[in-house]
């Protein structure tokens, strides 16, 4: 049992705040640790505590707030080393950075110790869960799959699926590609608490054929997740209409190889037009809207007002290595300042509420996870963080000043980052 103060969110996105809260959690009947009572303290803790009869250990955190650990719905863990590096925009960066960088993960070892370090950064920063591109090598889903176990973490990763318009070093094999990844989804998809992405890397660098094969899959494993990007830049958006001159648009590509349905995550979804997002609400596939990496690489600005017009299902996500940062509030802040483009008639942007859902119980609802992460209600795991809001000397005052929930979400909006993550939780197993 927790006393702290509690962030949860209902189903409907708003928050819920107990300034003086309780979150306990037990193991279920598989041995996973969920959350079986969150609320007041006042109000729960008197039949809790005469329930366990002297058995509940509380943690009392005086000051802290326990809030959902934070899902990442889209970041490239062999891009940890790419972050910050320079360039025009998409397509030079993917050519002179990325797949040189990319060609290292052939080798087991190297992969090992980035997918280490990236773990523990996640955790640093208080993501929990996050749905992550590999490589082309297999041997580097085996790394990040390993890494992730080893700390029990819920987390969706895939060998990256490019056999053309790409380097050696990173360029595959259409057949072995396939088979690749159908090896790899029975090694590891519903391993402990793993998931496997279906992952081609985008519509440029796959041929129809292994466009196909990828779908076949997808239809075959209905509850394996798929990934790719899509509409992020103009000059992609321009290069794909002249590779798939049928398609009625850069959407429609994935949609004519079978590849849009529930659990699939397409990272930016910029320049969508209506009939795309219509297709993204109708098949219920999600966009990982990844504000940081929009603006390092300039590639344009998630429209929220179009895709809450449409329905579409999204989150948000820091597309490392393009994107600027592991910290969840760096791209909460970015994403209100994305939010303003879209959002201009109203002269405001979005609500720290809905921006923290968005990387928190909105993520997991992308995900097709809604109850399982992302949240901190009855059932759910217990993965959660312990924030500090004064951890710094500029958001202890915020936090002193702020006269209601928004306020406070929001100081740490906009002021925080890593130091504000005293601790993550990850649900115990027994
Ligand atoms: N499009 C294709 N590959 C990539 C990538 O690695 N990062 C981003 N941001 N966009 C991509
Ligand atoms: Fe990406």
């Amino acid at each position: 049992i927790y006393r702290s103060s509690l962030l949860r969110f209902a189903d409907d996105g708003r928050a819920m705040y107990d300034e003086d809260g309780l979150l306990a959690t037990a193991p279920g009947d598989d041995g996973r640790e969920r959350v079986v009572a969150a609320g007041g303290w006042q109000a729960l803790s008197p039949q809790l505590l005469g329930q366990a009869g002297g058995e509940a250990v509380v943690h009392h955190l005086p000051g802290r707030i326990i809030a959902p650990g934070f899902v990442d719905l889209h970041i490239h863990y062999p891009q940890t080393d790419v972050i910050g590096a320079p360039a025009p925009g998409l397509l030079p960066w993917l050519e002179n950075y990325t797949f040189p960088h990319e060609s290292r993960f052939h080798d087991r070892a190297y992969a090992d110790g980035v997918a280490d370090f990236f773990m523990d950064e996640l955790l640093r920063n208080g993501v929990t869960t996050a749905l992550a591109f590999a490589t082309s090598h297999p041997a580097s889903v085996d790394a990040i799959m390993t890494a992730a176990q080893q700390r029990r973490m819920r987390m969706i990763a895939g060998k990256v699926l490019q056999d053309r318009n790409s380097p050696d070093g990173v360029r595959d094999d259409t057949e072995q590609s396939l088979v690749d990844t159908e090896t790899l989804i029975q090694r590891w998809h519903g391993t402990d608490r793993l998931g496997y992405a279906i992952t081609p890397r985008f519509a440029p660098t796959s041929t129809p054929a292994q466009l196909r094969g990828a779908g076949e899959l997808a239809a075959r494993y209905s509850d394996v997740w798929i990934q790719s990007h899509v509409a992020e830049n103009l000059d992609e958006v321009a290069w794909v209409k002249e590779l798939f001159p049928a398609a009625r648009s850069y959407l429609a590509v994935y949609d004519d190889f079978g590849l849009m349905r529930e659990r699939a995550v397409y990272a930016h979804s910029i320049w969508l037009d209506e009939t795309d997002r219509q297709l993204m609400h109708r098949t219920k596939a999600a966009a990982a809207v990844s504000p940081t990496s929009n603006l390092f690489l300039a590639s344009g600005y998630f429209d929220y007002l179009k895709a809450d017009e449409a329905q579409m299902l999204y989150g948000l996500a820091s597309d490392v290595g393009g994107g600027m940062s592991f910290s969840p509030f760096r791209t909460m802040q970015a994403a209100y300042v994305v939010g303003r483009e879209s959002h201009a008639k109203e002269g405001q942007s979005l609500s720290p509420q809905h921006l923290w859902w968005q990387h928190t119980a909105g993520a997991a609802r992308a995900l097709g996870l809604q109850g399982v992460i992302g949240n901190l209600q009855p059932g759910c795991e217990a993965d959660f963080v312990v924030i500090n809001p004064r951890a710094t000397p500029l958001l202890a005052r915020k936090a002193e000043q702020a006269r209601n929930l928004d306020e406070l979400l929001f100081g740490m909006v906009i002021l925080g980052d890593d130091r504000l993550i005293e601790q993550t939780h990850i649900a115990q197993q027994v």
